[in-house]
């Protein structure tokens, strides 16, 4: 299949949907970006907007408002359309509306005969990523979910503040469902170089500190709803910084939701693990040694989204 260079087709133009196609416009990161969504007028407007960004921005990205038969030559469809989780909801929650609203879009954009990289955002993220996979029919190196991506930008932006190092010297990783039962690899997290491991091992007290990062780690998204309504910016530049991984087949390894075959000891399910993503989609599943606590919150994250995604496939 002859892709045009790096055209990304964006389904769902809501809150996030913008905040992803202003990332991608603001970094260059594609050549062409058609956006599709079912409020035509605003998303139109969208797209007249962001074509004002043009004069100003480091590279010319062209975009436009298209169909589902735009899919055919695009090299990813990002899909950010569905209901968006409501103040006092979890993300499992909009499982129902969200699967019946899937089926038909991936249909549509595999009619025009997509051979490209889905990428999913909208939640409950893992869920649909794996419906996304069964519904296209495409290889599952094919199909991303942004995962923890985004869990751990804000992990690694709070040990940032808490340690007063810069973001990009803090590697830790959040692993897991995109939600309540994510877990952070403490065993594998390092701040400018200095386990986290060792610092906990010689100031237990620590702990506690970590603790209450995590927990506003995992409970980001609760607050910022409750007060705007929908996250955003956070989610666009997640999603981003994966298209560039694939457009640039960086080769890169982020926390996306990848399709477990037996990694960590499970399988028939999207979950966010540290994922090589290239051009194609993910290259392969890097498997953490996680200690005994890790892995067993990793199993209760499985046993949580298979609860809920299990009976629409039984
Ligand atoms: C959040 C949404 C994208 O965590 O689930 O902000």
């Amino acid at each position: 299949m002859k892709y045009v260079e790096n055209k990304v087709v964006l389904i769902g133009s809501g809150a996030v949907g913008v905040a992803y196609a202003y990332a991608v416009v603001n970094q260059g990161s594609c050549d062409e970006l058609v956006l599709i969504d079912l409020n035509v007028t605003k998303s139109r407007a969208d797209v007249l907007d962001l074509n004002h960004c043009e004069a100003w921005a480091p590279e010319p990205v062209s975009v436009s408002f298209g169909d589902y038969d735009d899919c055919r030559d695009a090299a990813m469809v990002v899909i950010c359309a569905g209901v968006a989780q409501r103040p006092g909801q979890t993300r499992l929650d909009m499982v129902g509306t969200n699967m019946k609203i899937f089926k038909d879009i991936v249909d549509q954009v595999m009619a025009s005969g997509f051979d490209g990289i889905f990428l999913v955002a909208t939640n409950p993220v893992d869920i649909l990523s794996y419906a996304t996979w069964r519904y296209s029919g495409l290889p599952s190196s094919q199909v991303i979910g942004s995962g923890t991506t985004l869990d751990t930008a804000r992990l690694r932006f709070h040990l940032g503040q808490f340690f007063e190092v810069a973001t990009t010297n803090v590697h830790a990783t959040i692993i897991g469902e995109h939600g309540d039962s994510e877990l952070p690899v403490w065993s594998a997290a390092s701040v400018a170089g200095r386990s986290i491991a060792k610092r906990v091992a010689a100031h237990p007290e620590l702990r506690q500190e970590l603790d209450e990062i995590f927990r506003k780690t995992r409970d980001a998204a609760y607050e910022i709803i409750e007060a705007k309504g929908s996250t955003s910016y956070g989610i666009g530049m997640a999603l981003a910084r994966i298209t560039r991984a694939v457009l640039s087949n960086q080769k890169v390894t982020l926390p996306v939701s990848a399709l477990l075959e037996g990694q960590y000891g499970h399988e028939g399910l999207y979950i966010g693990v540290p994922t090589s993503i290239g051009r194609r989609g993910v290259r392969g599943i890097v498997e953490l040694d996680l200690d005994e606590e890790e892995q067993a919150a990793f199993d209760r994250s499985v046993a949580t989204l298979k609860e809920v995604q299990d009976p629409f496939w039984a």
